[in-house]
């Protein structure tokens, strides 16, 4: 992990409430594994505000390093506001990784709207590309198809209203996975919101399988100091059979069967 400057490169809006920002980061890209985050200081802000926590989309050979965000706050309201050439401060990378798939598993990446951000690098890395389900509230919430596209990925649609794709949850999709792997070795990825992450452990331990869950939670110093970002999940080896630990250092990755359903 290491802190430093970097400019943005870009800063466009994707659609709706969503944005895509590059910074310069060659202190950081080498260095970046699935699934793990960046902490951001606005510099205009650095008085005003802690770091944020942005997960990586995507990192390039030449120190590029993408973050896809939706203006949520004060924090990324003023984000999306910056232009090329500000300097920013990024910590980073942070946080326990997806692991990568076997050679013979096709990657299953459930995803809750933005939440298919955290798990690109995974698809572009994977050797055999897989299936991203997607699910959002509306059509004006799913981001990123394309890209997922372009990489050979096939992509299926859930929305709650049903303005695109199938109308209902992103789980709908995933259970016709679990029912039937159709010959083919699947492994299992999740990054949405809280209540889908854990709707998503119940369901594959209904099948009998596991998946790599990635949590949110809001977050302070984003290195595993302060505290602020603990959960409680299953641990077996403790006289207690549970323990807290922290999102931001042994996750934001769990795997599915620690975590508590009710
Ligand atoms: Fe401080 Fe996780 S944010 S310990």
């Amino acid at each position: 992990m290491k802190t430093g400057k970097s400019e943005i490169i870009s800063n466009i809006k994707l659609k709706s409430d969503y944005f895509k920002v590059v910074f310069y980061a060659p202190h950081i890209v080498d260095d970046v594994k699935p699934g793990q985050f960046v902490h951001v200081q606005i510099n205009s802000l650095r008085d005003k505000l802690l770091r944020r926590p942005f997960s990586i989309c995507d990192v390039e050979k030449n120190g590029c390093l993408t973050v896809v965000y939706k203006v949520v706050g004060e924090g990324t309201r003023v984000l999306s506001s910056l232009k090329a050439g500000i300097v920013c401060d990024l910590m980073g990378p942070l946080g326990n990784p997806y692991s990568n798939p076997k050679d013979d598993e096709y990657p299953v990446i459930a995803a809750g709207g933005y939440g298919a951000a955290a798990t690109y690098i995974l698809a572009k890395e994977a050797k055999h590309k897989g299936v991203l389900l997607i699910g959002a509230r509306t059509k004006e919430d799913l981001i990123l198809i394309e890209d997922y596209r372009i990489i050979g990925f096939d992509v299926k649609i859930a929305t709650e209203d049903g303005s695109c794709g199938v109308k209902g949850f992103v789980t709908l999709l995933l259970e016709d996975y679990l029912k039937d792997n159709n010959g083919m070795k699947y492994r299992y990825y999740g990054c949405g919101p809280n209540p889908m992450m854990k709707a998503m452990a119940g369901l594959v331990e209904k099948y009998n399988n596991k998946a790599e869950l990635s949590l949110d939670h809001a977050m302070c110093c984003g290195v595993g100091a302060c505290y602020a970002c603990v959960v409680k999940i299953k641990a077996p080896e403790t006289p207690d059979g549970w323990k807290y630990v922290r999102t931001c250092r042994e996750g934001p990755v769990f795997s599915s069967d620690l975590f508590y359903l009710d």
